[in-house]
């Protein structure tokens, strides 16, 4: 529990902050130097307040979460500045691995420096093709069939690349270090990712991500171009901008097919050829898509 003198020190800041001089005073608070992080409602313990439900609309979330589509193809106009400062607000709530946020972002807006990105991806993306042209055609995914001589993100006007800090993962516990920091630091880095590419879809924009450029080689050189420390690991780039493409409906498995209630249910077992069937049918469904 914090003293009562020292919250008084900072009582002056409640009313710019948002929240109830009585929830302040009850020490339902935190730290003083994450201060720039507040946010009332997350912060708010127990029952929500009416003011708060009132907010939370499940058919307006599913609606978002639906609008949510990967645009490969973007117009050239700029962004403006506070709408890359709203998805970045939204993407620091994150929740990660014991609270590590390894997160750092370099936001490219320099044409410059977005053309000699695409030059590395179109480069690796030789190399790309060419392995992919090692599977059978059927078992192609589109990005194995195409050079992306001419990617749709090319011209779009700004390109957040996610890095995280490997040294935070001393912050999980020695067990969650030794047998699965990847999987805590990758899906701690999906989270602020997703979260992101939500706040792009909420504020009208397009958003896509761009895996290729965590590839060693491509990693390597966009490190070296934007001056990133050694330790920091590229993890994916989200591309922003104003679609200039409306995609086809995405291929959604229905929630009966895959909830299985107490124990899975070996009814719905799905044999090799059901998932090689499914598995043309979303490739089919994205190669109808220019990119
Ligand atoms: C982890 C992850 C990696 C992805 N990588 C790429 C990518 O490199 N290039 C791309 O165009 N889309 C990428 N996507 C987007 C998916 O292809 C897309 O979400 C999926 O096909 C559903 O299609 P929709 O967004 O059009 O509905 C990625 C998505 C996820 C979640």
């Amino acid at each position: 529990m914090v003293s009562e003198n020292y919250l008084s020190r900072w009582a002056v800041l409640i009313p710019f902050i948002g929240m109830d001089q009585d929830d302040w005073m009850a020490g339902r608070t935190f730290r003083p130097n994450f201060l720039d992080s507040l946010n009332a409602s997350r912060y708010t313990f127990g029952k929500l307040t009416a003011k708060e439900l009132e907010m939370m609309n499940y058919d307006a979330f599913l609606q978002l979460v639906q609008k949510q589509r990967s645009i490969r193809r973007f117009k050239p106009d700029p962004l403006p500045d506070e709408f890359i400062d709203k998805i970045i607000e939204a993407g620091r709530f994150a929740p990660s691995g014991a609270n590590s946020q390894p997160w750092e972002i370099v936001v490219v807006k320099d044409k410059e420096i977005k053309d000699q990105i695409v030059e590395i991806l179109k480069e690796a993306n030789v190399g790309n093709y060419k392995l992919g042209q090692t599977r059978p055609k059927e078992e192609q995914h589109p990005g194995d069939r195409r050079l992306h001589l001419h990617p749709g993100f090319q011209h779009a006007p700004v390109f957040f690349v996610l890095f995280y800090d490997k040294r935070l993962k001393t912050t999980y516990p020695l067990s969650a270090q030794a047998y699965s920091c990847e999987s805590v630091t990758h899906s701690s880095m999906a989270n602020i990712f997703l979260y992101m590419h939500m706040a792009a879809t909420c504020l009208g924009l397009a958003s896509q991500w761009i895996t290729a450029t965590a590839q060693p080689l491509p990693q390597a050189l966009i490190k070296q171009l934007l001056d990133v420390p050694r330790e920091f690991i590229l993890y994916d780039t989200m591309i922003a901008g104003y679609p200039d493409q409306s995609p086809p409906p995405r291929l959604v498995r229905p929630a009966a097919e895959f909830t299985h209630i107490n124990r899975y249910n070996r009814n719905k077992y799905r044999y090799d050829e059901q998932v090689k069937e499914f598995i043309r049918a979303i490739h089919q469904g994205r190669s109808t898509m220019p990119d």
